[in-house]
């Protein structure tokens, strides 16, 4: 039985994915690597400097340590630009309806993201109010596909792993859920994402009713 569900924010939530993948872009054409869209796939849900390394990778690039660090702070300082203009109006339609009405059915929500920048973009689309407990990248030692963001949000519900779904955009996403033991809800290709319980196109397709069959 499910009684927390535990939304990922890039992807699941807002389109900010898509403000993650063109300042990557940004910053690969700098090394002339033209990154493209499934490329990207690779660097979603994992952390900020392990995308790096998935791009130096892709041009068989290796710069030492100190140089990986400001090439990162560059890229967030580009992403953090492009999000400052995000408004409410920009939530996946159906986001909303669908958290409030898993609420009013007395399901915890969490928000696990491996994003530092969580906080703000939470802030700027005036949804905190909607969860009981939000993990971020700043919280966690491993990001997706390790488990412990999923984990720890559980933990903070108080809620047992075998009793949580998470919504997840990301492939690092779903194995990261269900290594937790928790059951998955893909939101994109079924190509990237088939190992999830279920898989929606998106977020506002979800149908709360399915629950029970995951
Ligand atoms: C999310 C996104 C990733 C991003 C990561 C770190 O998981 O899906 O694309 O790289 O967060 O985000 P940050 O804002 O901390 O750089
Ligand atoms: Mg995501």
């Amino acid at each position: 039985m499910i009684k927390a569900a535990i939304f990922d924010l890039d992807g699941v939530i807002v389109d900010t994915a898509h403000y993650h993948y063109i300042a990557w872009k940004r910053l690969a054409s700098e090394f002339n690597i033209n990154l493209t869209i499934e490329q990207n796939e690779r660097l979603k849900g994992v952390s900020r400097i392990r995308s790096l390394e998935i791009i130096l990778e892709l041009g068989n690039i290796q710069l030492p340590e100190e140089e990986k660090e400001r090439l990162a702070s560059k890229k967030n300082a580009w992403f953090v630009e492009y999000i400052e203009s995000i408004r409410p109006e920009e939530i996946f339609s159906g986001v909303e309806e669908l958290i409030q009405s898993m609420r009013m059915k007395g399901i915890k929500i969490a928000l696990a993201s491996s994003s530092k920048n969580a906080p703000r973009v939470i802030e700027l689309l005036k949804i905190g109010h909607l969860f009981d407990a939000m993990v971020d990248g700043g919280m966690i030692t491993h990001t997706k596909p390790h488990p412990e963001i999923f984990l720890l949000a559980a933990s903070k519900l108080n809620i047992p792993p075998a009793n949580c779904v998470v919504l997840e955009d990301a492939e690092a996403g779903v194995e990261a859920a269900l290594a937790a033991g928790m059951k998955c809800v893909g939101v994109g290709a079924t190509a990237q994402l088939g190992k999830a319980n279920k898989v929606v196109a998106k977020t506002g397709e979800f149908d709360m009713n399915w629950l029970v069959a995951l």
